[in-house]
């Protein structure tokens, strides 16, 4: 077993916060009760490339009670949480390559390590393994049977691998299962995005002018979390039906170029390229705060803002003030990587319980069913995405009602009306 990360000494700490988050994970610890006693994933090689969180240690722990040997990577260079590294590679004996701030060389390095091992299944958030996969000779990676991936950004780039005819095996999109996307994308970066921003700049949400660029599943949790705060919320959108959904959402809709007058707060959450430019920096009130909650860093144009700029410096840690030569300042938190895993600590547990419920069960679908599945992208089976909402209400003590024979038959039928 190897690895590479900041500190083993760490472990002890680690184990105790992948324990905390563990408690609020039920529905993992039943699939892990199954996966002991039945080992559907026995003799499978696994590289995971993921941020290395205490949620991921609890997937981790799963995977590896169901059989699995694991290889684990970053999925971003600056969200992993060095104590649950060291705790994974010291007391799990998984093999792990990740280090905190890690530059992109050693981040594609440590890819590469987990990759050494041939593994038989890749499980992604980002796509960046598969993407590296897709670039070596085929026979390099002739082991592998499946994959799984994480994110709305990684699913949007495998489905264009496989829209070219070059995807070269199935990939199930955990991110596309309802108990995925409706919870981890809504509540969880709502949650986490505000929890970034606030503990990387202990800055007062209320009464602040806060935009959030894009209205998908994570905008829609920000705004809400911003609204919930007291904040006046601005939304920017690209597409009608998500800029109406946002206006009788009862939120402020206009372009970036209105919106970067007058905001005090900026979050992106587009999934797309440069969505605030050196045009919109230039504008920006002194002293604005600019955030990225997308999966990459791409969303805000840095190099065009470090042009506009004529010094810039770390004010606190997570916050490097740019002064622009018109002499106002912008706040950059996080270098632009996903604030809510550079400076918080990601979703909490209790969702990324549904996200990472749906990795284990697709990891078993896959390694089950993987010969009968075609080259491309698959939803989580219904019966997987259904059983999970199940198990969730269950640990939360709800029940809910079942449908009577006499409604069952009325909704099978067309004959009774007005
Ligand atoms: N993505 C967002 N939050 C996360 C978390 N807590 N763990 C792993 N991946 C995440």
């Amino acid at each position: 077993m190897k690895y590479d990360i900041k500190n083993i000494k760490l472990a002890k700490k680690g184990a105790l916060r992948i324990e905390w988050a563990s408690n609020n994970m039920p529905v993992l610890r039943m699939i892990e009760e199954r996966f002991k006693k039945e080992l559907p994933l026995k003799g499978l090689r696994v590289a995971a490339c993921l941020h290395v969180t205490t949620e991921t240690g609890v997937l981790m722990e799963v995977l590896k009670s169901g059989g699995a040997e694991i290889y684990l990577c970053a999925s971003n260079p600056l969200s992993t949480q060095d104590d649950v590294a060291a705790s994974l590679a010291a007391n799990l004996k998984i093999s792990v390559f990740s280090i905190k701030g890690e530059n992109t060389k050693t981040y594609y390095k440590h890819m590469q390590s987990a990759l050494a091992a041939k593994p038989h299944i890749t499980m992604d958030d980002g796509a960046d393994l598969v993407s590296t996969i897709h670039q070596r000779p085929e026979s390099m990676h002739s082991n592998i049977i499946g994959g799984t991936e994480e994110t709305t950004t990684g699913v949007i780039r495998l489905r264009a691998l496989a829209e070219q005819g070059k995807l070269r095996y199935p990939i199930i999109a955990v991110n596309d299962a309802l108990t995925k996307h409706l919870f981890d994308n809504r509540y969880g970066t709502g949650q986490s995005t505000l929890d970034g921003i606030i503990r990387a700049t202990n800055d007062l949400v209320a009464g602040s002018n806060f935009v959030v660029c894009g209205y998908g599943w994570c905008g829609k949790g920000v705004a809400m979390r911003a609204k919930g705060l007291g904040a006046r919320v601005i939304v920017t959108e690209i597409d009608p039906l998500r800029g109406l959904e946002a206006t009788l959402d009862g939120f402020d809709v206009m372009p970036i170029k209105d919106a970067a007058k007058v905001g005090d707060i900026f979050v992106t959450v587009t999934g797309d390229i440069n969505v605030i430019r050196a045009e919109h920096f230039k504008t920006m009130k002194d002293g604005a705060i600019v955030s990225n909650s997308g999966h990459f860093n791409v969303e805000l144009d840095l190099p065009g803002l470090a042009k506009l700029s004529k010094k810039r410096r770390y004010i606190r840690e997570f916050v490097e003030e740019f002064t622009l030569r018109n002499g106002r300042k912008v706040n950059i938190l996080g270098e632009g990587r996903l604030i809510n895993l550079a400076a918080a600590e990601g979703h909490p547990a209790q969702v990324m319980d549904m996200s990472f419920a749906n990795q284990a069960l697709s990891a078993e679908y896959m390694a089950k069913n993987y010969r009968k599945l075609k080259k491309t992208v698959f939803k989580v089976p219904d019966d997987i995405d259904k059983n999970i909402a199940k198990l969730k209400l269950k640990s939360m003590g709800i029940s809910i009602d079942i449908l009577t024979p006499e409604q069952k038959k009325y909704l099978a039928s067309w004959e009774m009306g007005t």
